[in-house]
């Protein structure tokens, strides 16, 4: 779990946040948009699906002159080049990231479909809320990188950075009312505030102070770190009471922390699409569904510990 931990910790100092790209500078691109942008005065409006998704005639001629550049360096097998901290992908009915985006969604539904089955079957189990909770969170934090991976601005990816905070934040959250077994409100209340203040001073400084990506990680990766320790202890309380399948979170743990390995591998995209980020999206989904299995599992088996004569 450590290994997990820490494995996770290096790569994410091993990740370089850089959002001038080699791309920007070459000087054919630059001659290129230059060159196109010249035209925007004259040149005819942009199909209406572009303009829907926000497309200018300016972002068009950066898009269009990417894809040609691209195109030309894959004809005589040169490199292909990242424009503005992104691969050049294929723009598919004006969506940017179209990979990211269906894997994306496909997220968002894994925590959606949860809902009948954390309802249905937990009645009146204190994690029930939670797990409700964690639905609604879930499909917003899902739905704001579906967006962010539509069109990329400053707000769109704000949406998404602080939606997968608190994700992230709410795991560790989840894990601790699990080592704890809190069941009454006030105890849940005290370590949610406890968990909520820090979140709020992090979104602030990331808005209105500085919009820091080193250190936005950085927050982000301590945070998953004491998630794993969190769950790591719930695993062991699990073995302890010898729940048969007390495993299954330091699985989930590691294989999540792998997925997200994914992302230091940062490959030039196969197909123009696929690229290492939205393979990373594409790997959490089946773990997004084991964790709702596994969370379900635990707490009917945590209510069935609490009455063992009632079976
Ligand atoms: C991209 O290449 C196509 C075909 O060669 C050309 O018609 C178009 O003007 C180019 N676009 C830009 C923005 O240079």
């Amino acid at each position: 779990m450590f290994l997990g931990g820490g494995f996770l910790f290096l790569l994410l100092l091993s990740i370089r946040v850089v959002w001038a790209s080699s791309g920007d500078r070459q000087i054919s691109f630059q001659h290129c948009v230059q060159h196109c942008k010249q035209k925007c005065t004259e040149a005819k409006p942009l199909a209406f699906h572009l303009r829907l998704l926000l497309w200018t005639c300016e972002s068009d001629c950066d898009y269009q002159c990417q894809r040609n550049i691209t195109l030309r360096a894959q004809a005589i097998g040169k490199p292909v080049h990242q424009y503005h901290g992104k691969w050049p992908f294929i723009r598919i009915m004006g969506v940017q990231e179209p990979a990211s985006v269906v894997f994306s969604i496909l997220n968002g539904l894994m925590h959606l479909k949860s809902w009948k089955m954390v309802k249905n079957n937990l009645s009146t189990h204190p994690m029930r809320k939670w797990l409700c909770v964690f639905v609604v969170l879930g499909t917003w934090t899902w739905f704001c990188s579906a967006v962010f991976h539509i069109r990329d601005f400053p707000l769109t990816e704000k949406l998404d950075y602080f939606s997968a905070a608190i994700n992230v934040l709410y795991m560790f959250f989840l894990g601790i009312v699990r080592v704890f077994r809190l069941d009454n409100w006030r105890q849940t209340q005290i370590v949610a505030i406890a968990c909520a203040i820090p979140y709020i001073l992090h979104v602030s400084y990331l808005s209105l102070v500085k919009f820091d990506y080193g250190y936005n990680m950085m927050a982000n990766a301590v945070v998953g770190l004491l998630s794993n320790v969190v769950w790591l202890v719930v695993s062991i309380q699990a073995f302890r009471n010898s729940q048969p399948f007390w495993w299954k979170p330091i699985v989930l743990i590691v294989l999540t922390d792998l997925a997200f390995g994914l992302e230091a591998f940062d490959f030039a995209p196969f197909m123009d699409t696929f690229d290492a980020h939205s393979l990373w999206h594409a790997a959490t989904i089946p773990i997004v569904s084991q964790w709702y299995n596994y969370l379900v599992e635990d707490a009917k088996w945590d209510a069935h510990l609490e009455k063992p004569h009632k079976n």
